[in-house]
């Protein structure tokens, strides 16, 4: 089968790559020429765990290749999976005019393509993986049918539910397929697409348009909703004594709750979250339904970051820190990608640089994203690695959770001048810290 894929972000690439090395043949689209021809030549414009490797096996292979021609998608296949960006605007209301300007495109290259009106079984089966606030797919449905195209474009949503750094994982064995469509044609089309990969075929979930757009704002609002909750007792957890890793345990053992996305930390980042959260609360809004869940996933979030910076100046005076150099560990918004986009890491940097002498900076991944980011804060060091960074410094602050800074050795952090760690993520050994006389301050612990 062929697939063409419009957009070429992280959900495109990934869809399109791993559809190809799947043995379809795909042609993935992007506006921008320049990314186009990078990805032709098999360099990747953002960073992803195997997936490189992926799209120059099946550029080698011809299973993939990329063009900025816009005609050329609708003209390669006739499944589109669209892909582009869906960004909220300033007032936090999701922006489709991406998604729209490509369908107004679509309408325009199709009607120009005499054969595909004149021939009656001709279709387009278009899957919109981007994440909608739900209702898009009955407006676009109604510009396609102002537009005589009602029974040649046939719309389904087919959301996308990868996670930065385990995106190839995550597409090649998904929890489920999700498809709302109510078009058997369609939905027989995503069953043999998928099927090589849902090694359960109960994890393909056919549902209404409606129902499959609710459940990706659902799922990633309750996901964030989960993490703000457990942020939430982590400060009642500081306040009394407690201890949030056993209690993360103590109610994830619970089935019904279950203890994944409960680590407390600086809070939740990145792409998906935040826009998503914002989104759910204006579609909420929108149809006059309160938002009181959503809002507080929001506001408890967005104060986190200063719930962990008061720890800081709890301990120091503005004078005192002045005086301090620190050692900074992570800029990404999670490990092992390189997006700082709403990174909290980055949050707490800003907040931190006016009021302390210097900070020596370690990002494994995400250093050159972060430094064009951060390019105002001239009181910042960029280091080469964890040791680096702690070698003069006062304190140390953790706020990304790599693997490599839960496995550092705790005897390194004797070189701190204050014996002093600020550990954002609750990654460290805090007993053990503790025990080597060096003050620990985690979420909730
Ligand atoms: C998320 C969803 O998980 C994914 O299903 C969806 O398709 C896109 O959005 P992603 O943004 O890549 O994926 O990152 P994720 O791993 O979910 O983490 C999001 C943020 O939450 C990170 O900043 C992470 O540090 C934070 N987090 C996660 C916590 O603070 N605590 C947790 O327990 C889990």
């Amino acid at each position: 089968m062929k697939i063409s894929i419009i957009g070429t972000g992280y959900v495109g690439l990934v869809t399109g790559a791993c559809f190809a090395d799947l043995g379809y043949e795909v042609c993935c689209a992007d506006v921008s020429s320049e990314k186009v021809n990078l990805l032709q030549s098999g360099v990747m414009p953002f960073f992803e765990p195997g997936l490189g490797d992926i799209v120059q096996r099946t550029l080698k292979s011809k299973n993939l290749f990329f063009t900025s021609d816009a005609n050329i998608p609708a003209s390669f296949a006739d499944v589109i999976f669209v892909c582009v960006g869906t960004p909220q605007d300033i007032t936090g209301k999701p922006d489709l005019s991406y998604l729209e300007e490509y369908f107004l495109n679509l309408i325009k290259t199709l009607h120009e393509n005499e054969d595909f009106i004149k021939n009656s079984d001709a279709k387009k089966h278009v899957f919109i993986k981007s994440t909608i606030p739900p209702g898009t797919i009955k407006h676009l449905n109604s510009i396609i049918s102002n537009n005589s195209l009602r029974d040649k474009i046939v719309l389904s949503s087919n959301p996308e539910f990868l996670k930065e750094g385990s995106a190839v994982q995550d597409f090649m064995r998904p929890d489920r397929v999700v498809v709302g469509s109510d078009n058997q044609e369609s939905i027989k089309i995503a069953a043999e697409l998928y099927r090589s990969i849902l090694w359960k075929s109960e994890r393909m979930l056919v549902t209404s348009p409606e129902s499959s757009e609710i459940i990706k704002y659902a799922a990633n609002s309750f996901l964030a909703m989960k993490i703000s909750f457990i942020n939430q007792i982590a400060r009642l957890s500081d306040a009394v004594g407690g201890d949030i890793h056993e209690i993360r345990k103590g109610i994830g053992m619970d089935e019904r709750i279950n203890p994944h996305f409960l680590y407390a930390g600086l809070g939740y980042g990145g792409s998906c979250f935040p826009k998503d959260v914002n989104g759910l609360e204006f579609v909420m809004q929108s149809n006059n339904l309160s938002s009181e869940l959503i809002t507080a996933t929001n506001s408890v979030n967005d104060s986190q970051v200063r719930y962990f910076l008061e720890k800081i100046l709890h301990l120091y005076s503005p004078e005192e820190l002045q005086k301090k150099e620190i050692a900074f560990w992570g800029l990404a918004f999670k490990p092992n990608t390189d997006d700082i986009r709403e990174s909290v890491a980055i949050k707490l940097l800003r907040l931190l640089a006016p009021i302390v002498k210097h900070i020596h900076a370690y990002e494994p991944i995400a250093i050159k994203n972060a430094m064009t980011e951060l390019v105002e804060i001239k009181n910042i060091s960029y280091v080469e690695s964890s040791l680096d960074a702690i070698k003069n410094s006062h304190f140390l602050v953790i706020a990304t959770e790599y693997s490599q800074f839960w496995n550092m050795s705790p005897e390194h952090f004797m070189q701190l001048k204050d014996k002093c760690i600020f550990d954002g993520r609750n990654i460290l050994d805090k007993d053990k810290i503790e025990s080597m006389g060096i003050q620990y301050f985690g979420v909730g612990r």
